[in-house]
Parts: C-alpha cells; structure tokens; sequence
C-alpha cells in the first residue's frame, strides 16, 4: 500500500508572496491557495498580479489579493505589506521568490546590470523580510527565500546570481538567528533546473545546452514546480516548526558536483 500524499490544511493562514506571479513561485501560491490560505502575491507588472490573483481564486484561496511593487523600492514593498495585514490579518507565511537573471560574462556587464540582478535578489529579499516580520505572526510565522545553486557554486557566466544568492543564504541563516527569539522561522529553498520555467529558459536555451546539463545532473533529470511547492508548503507546516537557518536543497544534486561519468550499478 502506498503511503497517503501529505496533506496540507493552511486555512485562516496568511501568506505574503514575492515574485509569485509567474514559474515555480506562481505554483507554490497556487498550492497555497488549494490549501485554502489567503494569499496576497506581488511583482512589478500588474497584469501578471491580475491574473495570478483570479487564479489563485479558482484554485480554492479562502481570499487572494496582490499588488504592483517592485521589490527593490523598500516604501512599495511596506506598503504592500500593510495592505496585505490590513485585509488578511498577521502574516503567517512569507515568500522572497523575485529574481532576475540573464547570462553575461562579468567583463562585458555593466556595473548597473551586476547591480539590478544583486539589488532584485538580495535587496529585494531583505526588503520584504524587513517588512514583513513587523507584520508578521509571531511565534509561528514561516520566511521563505527563493536561492539558487548558483549560491554555493561558482558558475560561468553567473557572477552577479552567485554574488547575490549567496548574500541571500547568509542574508537567511543571521535571520534565522535574530528571530528565532520572537518564534519566527527563517529558511531558503534552493531549487534546481526547473523545467518550463524562464529562468531554466535563459541558462538552457537549446537542446544541446540542456541534455548537457542534464546529464550532469546526479538525478539524471530535471525539476518541476511541484518539487518546490511541496518544500515550501513543508516548511510552513508544523512538522517543520524545529527548522530554521536551512538552505534546503531541492536541486538533483546540482552542487554535487558533475556526475555526468555516472555508471550504472
Ligand atoms: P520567473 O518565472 O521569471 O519569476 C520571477 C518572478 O519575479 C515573476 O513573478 C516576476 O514578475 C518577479 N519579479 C522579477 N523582478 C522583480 C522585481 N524587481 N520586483 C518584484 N518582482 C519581480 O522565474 P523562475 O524561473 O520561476 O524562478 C523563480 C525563483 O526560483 C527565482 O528566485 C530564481 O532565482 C529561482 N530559481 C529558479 C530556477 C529555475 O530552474 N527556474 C533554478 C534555481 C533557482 P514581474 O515580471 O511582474 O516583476
Ligand atoms: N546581458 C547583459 N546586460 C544586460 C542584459 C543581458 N542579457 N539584460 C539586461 N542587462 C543590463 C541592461 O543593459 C542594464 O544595464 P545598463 O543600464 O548599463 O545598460 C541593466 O542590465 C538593467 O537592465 P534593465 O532592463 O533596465 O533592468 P530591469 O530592472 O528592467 O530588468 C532584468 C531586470 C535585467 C534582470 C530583467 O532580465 C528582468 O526583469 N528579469 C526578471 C525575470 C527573470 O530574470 N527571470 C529568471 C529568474 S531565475
């Protein structure tokens, strides 16, 4: 007999959600919402708010809202925030899932494309966490923030994600210290190659470059949405309430190293 899939009950639950309205992180508000939470989401375009909100709707939230923010402005993120309190009451979940990437070598970027990729990524997650714990429950509220392998590997091409996804594992783990005192728990998930998404699009974007990269992997295959949105709805849950200060790696096994020479047993 196989085991019962888990089930997730985050009804009367709050969540704030960065960067939600597209990819792996539109899918963990849309597990969210199934759960029955009430999910504000925000990103810069105001369409993808609008349609991730009707969304989230359909898909079962006890109550969606968003709003257009751009994460690296502190004022639009704290208003939002305050809205997001104001509707829905004390934020028990909190998502930092914005990014931007694009592959550049470090000699031919310029200091402002290095800067906006550090400035969405490790900026933009201070800035919603900043905000977000005077909001938030406390003790009981989940952070989030989206890293990526690119943290803990040096990556060609990648210098300005490494830099700033690795200032977001450690932005996560001191945190994780500050506020473990309040009940507020603070982790990262870091996902790996996630198939269908932009992000994988513009590292992999023909079929050489993604068998290559695939074939790397230890797991010999790539992600889906749903691998992260079951480690961010763990990780909000109760039988995860003695983590906090974790990267959790849902990656394949990207940063083991290349396993492309791997030999059947
Ligand atoms: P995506 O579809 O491009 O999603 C990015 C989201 O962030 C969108 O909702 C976008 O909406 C929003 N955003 C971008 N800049 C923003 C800003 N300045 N302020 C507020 N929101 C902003 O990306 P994805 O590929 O699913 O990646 C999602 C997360 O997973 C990222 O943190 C990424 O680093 C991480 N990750 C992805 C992969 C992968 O294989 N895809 C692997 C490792 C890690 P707007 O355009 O409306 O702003
Ligand atoms: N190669 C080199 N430099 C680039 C670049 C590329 N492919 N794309 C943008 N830049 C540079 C721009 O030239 C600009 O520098 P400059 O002012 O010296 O000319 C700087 O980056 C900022 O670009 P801009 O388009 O003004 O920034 P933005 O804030 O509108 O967009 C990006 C941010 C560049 C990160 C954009 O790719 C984005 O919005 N990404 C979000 C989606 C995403 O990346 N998803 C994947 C997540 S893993």
């Amino acid at each position: 007999m196989t085991a019962p899939a888990p089930r997730y009950d985050m009804k009367g639950k709050t969540c704030f959600m960065s960067g939600a309205t597209s990819g792996i992180n539109e899918q963990i508000a849309r597990r969210f919402a199934e759960a029955g939470a009430k999910v504000f989401v925000v990103s810069r375009s105001i369409e993808k708010v609008e349609r991730t909100v009707a969304m989230l709707k359909e898909a079962g939230a006890e109550d969606a809202a968003g709003q257009s923010v751009d994460a690296r402005s502190y004022p639009d993120v704290e208003a939002a925030v305050e809205a997001c309190a104001e509707k829905f009451g004390p934020i028990d979940m909190v998502l930092a899932g914005q990014a931007g990437n694009f592959p550049a070598g470090a000699a031919q970027m310029s200091a402002n494309a290095f800067k906006s990729v550090v400035d969405i990524d490790l900026l933009g997650t201070f800035n919603v966490f900043r905000a977000a714990v005077h909001k938030a429950r406390r003790p009981g509220a989940s952070f989030i923030a989206i890293t990526a392998p690119q943290a803990k590997r040096p990556w060609l091409f990648q210098s300005h994600v490494c830099a700033a996804k690795a200032g977001v594992n450690m932005l996560v783990q001191c945190l994780a210290m500050e506020w473990g005192i309040e009940g507020v728990r603070v982790n990262a998930i870091s996902p790996g190659p996630i198939d269908g998404t932009e992000g994988m699009d513009r590292l992999a974007p023909n079929e050489e470059m993604r068998e290559r990269y695939r074939k790397a992997l230890a797991l010999k295959a790539f992600g889906n949405r749903d691998d992260i949105a079951d480690a961010a709805l763990w990780l909000t849950s109760e039988g995860a309430d003695y983590v906090t200060g974790t990267i959790l790696e849902v990656e394949g096994g990207t940063t083991l190293g290349d396993a492309s020479d791997a030999m059947k047993i």
